[in-house]
């Protein structure tokens, strides 16, 4: 830790689940904010989301000392369309590289990634390598405990410096289930206050590629296209004028052939909402994954 707050900049955790990565960035939040340095934490794990709910890259400046990262208020979040990583990975990378901007812009002088734990096989090095390289960071920290993440080192440029840890054995391990539970919890609580509204498609844009199939569809011709009961549960983003996110909603209705859909979100109004962004994953209001859009049609 010591060698970070000796040469401030962007710190990249890296490991498989389990290795206490959230854990460690968090404490090196807290060792800057002591040593007089301000920090920012970018949560890119979109899965066990502890910064923003889950879904989205969060970023947020710590003012004092926290004991969890969720503890951290949050200030941004870019939405990237699901929980898992794989098929949103350039969202992924593209959420990372505006929180990083931001956080930056906000004076921050060390700012820790946090990411998911998907490091191990071919696509994973490569989707990771992509992510380093896009970010540009000081420091890579790699918890590990047998060279798991040795593949991604070896690819690293030679500017990065990179600190091998091994995981506390203090930590405690969650199976997929454990997993699946966190998440739902996450969501209900965001949609615990939500209420309905209806956006009229003809006023709300579509803000970025959607995610349906990897094309860019027509707000009616999706509407058109995919089976209502498939829609319905549909995690959205409700985007403002930069495509910034300004909250998640989750749709509960679309009459057949109109322009309206229904959504269920925690604003108030959707006076600044400019633009609805397409998801993939579908979560009920109760926070219940639904399964996905089937992608690749
Ligand atoms: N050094 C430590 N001392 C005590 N408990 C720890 C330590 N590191 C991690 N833990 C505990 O182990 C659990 C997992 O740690 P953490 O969430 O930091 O891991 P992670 O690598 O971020 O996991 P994930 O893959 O789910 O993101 C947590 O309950 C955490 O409190
Ligand atoms: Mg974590």
């Amino acid at each position: 830790m010591d060698a970070v707050l000796d040469a401030p900049g962007t710190v990249v955790m890296l490991g498989a689940v389990d290795v206490g990565k959230t854990t460690a960035a968090t404490a090196l939040a807290n060792s800057a904010l002591r040593a007089g340095l301000r920090p920012a934490v970018v949560d890119a794990d979109t899965g066990q989301s502890d910064l923003g709910p889950p879904a989205t890259v969060g970023l947020g400046l710590p003012r004092g000392p926290v004991r969890r990262m969720s503890e951290i208020p949050l200030v941004a979040a870019y939405f990237v369309g699901d929980t898992s990583p794989a098929a949103v990975y350039d969202h992924l990378v593209e959420g990372t590289a505006r929180m990083l901007s931001r956080a930056r812009a906000a004076s921050a002088q060390i700012i820790v990634v946090d990411t998911t734990g998907w490091v191990e096989g071919a696509a994973a090095v490569a989707a990771k390598l992509r992510k380093i390289r896009r970010i540009q960071p000081r420091h890579v920290i790699a918890l590990q405990r047998a060279g798991e993440v040795e593949p991604i080192l070896a690819g690293l440029p030679g500017s990065v410096a990179v600190h091998r840890l091994a995981p506390s054995p203090r930590v405690r391990p969650r199976d997929r289930a454990a997993r699946r539970a966190f998440r739902e919890r996450r969501f209900a609580e965001y949609f615990a206050d939500a209420r309905r509204f209806v956006l009229d498609l003809r006023t709300v844009r579509a803000d970025r590629p959607v995610l349906y199939a990897g094309r860019r569809i027509p707000q009616a011709r999706m509407l058109a296209e995919i089976p209502e009961g498939l829609l319905r549960h549909l995690l959205v983003g409700l985007a403002g004028r930069g495509g910034e996110l300004v909250a998640l909603g989750t749709v509960v209705g679309v009459a057949p052939g109109s322009h309206r859909v229904e959504i269920v979100t925690p604003l108030r109004s959707l006076a600044r909402v400019r633009a609805l962004q397409w998801g993939v994953l579908r979560v009920a209001p109760s926070g219940r994954e639904d399964g996905r859009l089937p992608v690749a049609a």
